[in-house]
């Protein structure tokens, strides 16, 4: 643990390891629905291409506020299972109904039930682990012989290319990657993934990737301006970029005339061997 591996950002007194965002942030929740309306069409999609259906029994890790366990308790309907897993289960609270059902736990730490599941998922949480291949082993050793892993992490290359200029944002997205890196974050995470699936045995692996293309001032921007808001306190604190510089690239994301890709998010599929 060093110093520079402190991301404070004025509401997180976390060590390198930890989980980068603060739940208590006030403006978590917001960033959270904010992402998942870049990203759930793309994942839903996915879902139902895998066959998610009545009865199935789904593990969602690292479920957030929980747009995905909401789409799936739908699907899988009464006779289902879903078990919603977070470090912070507080927004979840509302879909604890039947099949729904949470666990607090740390996938880092904590295991999950064995052998029990059809679909385990998660969508942007193995690159925030200092350690996901011990993550993924557990995730896997929760598939029914048979199940399937779907896993999405992002690979950052992408985000603020933009038709406007070469230079979009381009600063913003050094520092902002610097820091967050500082977690052990990755920002190259997606990649692992499909590494990780052949390395465990998966059986029919094969990976994809989505981007998306975002509008200035759009519901989807705002999961990158609340973002930047967030690393706002160190960004600046490190020197990295200065006040005026953040309020700048705030005014561009807002601004409608700006267009830029997102990340490439990449799903991996694999099969436990029956
Ligand atoms: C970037 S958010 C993604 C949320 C959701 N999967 C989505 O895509 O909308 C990462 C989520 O993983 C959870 N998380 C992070 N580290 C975790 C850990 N070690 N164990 C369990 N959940 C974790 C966070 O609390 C957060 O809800």
């Amino acid at each position: 643990m060093s110093d520079v591996g402190n991301i404070t950002a004025g509401h997180h007194t976390g060590h390198e390891g930890d989980y980068l965002f603060d739940p208590a942030w006030n403006r978590e929740s917001e960033r959270l629905r904010a992402n998942e309306s870049l990203w759930d069409q793309g994942t839903v999609e996915r879902l139902e291409r895998l066959g998610v259906g009545a009865g199935w029994s789904c593990l969602e890790v690292g479920a957030g506020q929980g747009s995905i366990v909401r789409w799936m308790a739908e699907r899988v309907g009464p006779t289902g299972r879903i078990l919603a897993a977070d470090l912070d289960i507080g927004p979840l609270k509302r879909l604890e109904n039947p099949p729904v059902e949470l666990r607090r736990l740390d996938v880092r730490t904590d295991e999950l039930p064995g052998a029990a599941f059809d679909l385990v998922h998660a969508r942007m949480v193995l690159q925030h682990l200092e350690d996901p291949a011990t993550a993924v082993r557990r995730m896997v050793r929760a598939l029914r012989p048979g199940g399937v892993l779907f896993v999405e992490d992002t690979d950052a290359l992408t985000l603020f290319r933009s038709a406007a200029s070469e230079d979009f944002l381009k600063d913003v997205h050094t520092a902002a990657y610097q820091v967050m890196e500082q977690t052990g974050y990755s920002m190259r995470g997606g990649h692992f993934d499909h590494r990780a699936a052949l390395d465990v045995g998966l059986e029919d692996v094969w990976a994809e990737g989505r981007a998306v293309m975002v509008q200035g001032g759009s519901l989807r921007a705002r999961m990158y301006v609340l973002w930047l808001e967030y690393l706002r306190p160190e960004l600046l604190a490190q020197g990295l970029l200065t006040e005026e510089r953040v309020d700048e690239a705030v005014r561009a994301m807002n601004d409608p005339a700006n267009h830029w890709l997102s990340q490439v998010l990449i799903s991996t599929y694999g099969r436990k061997p029956a």
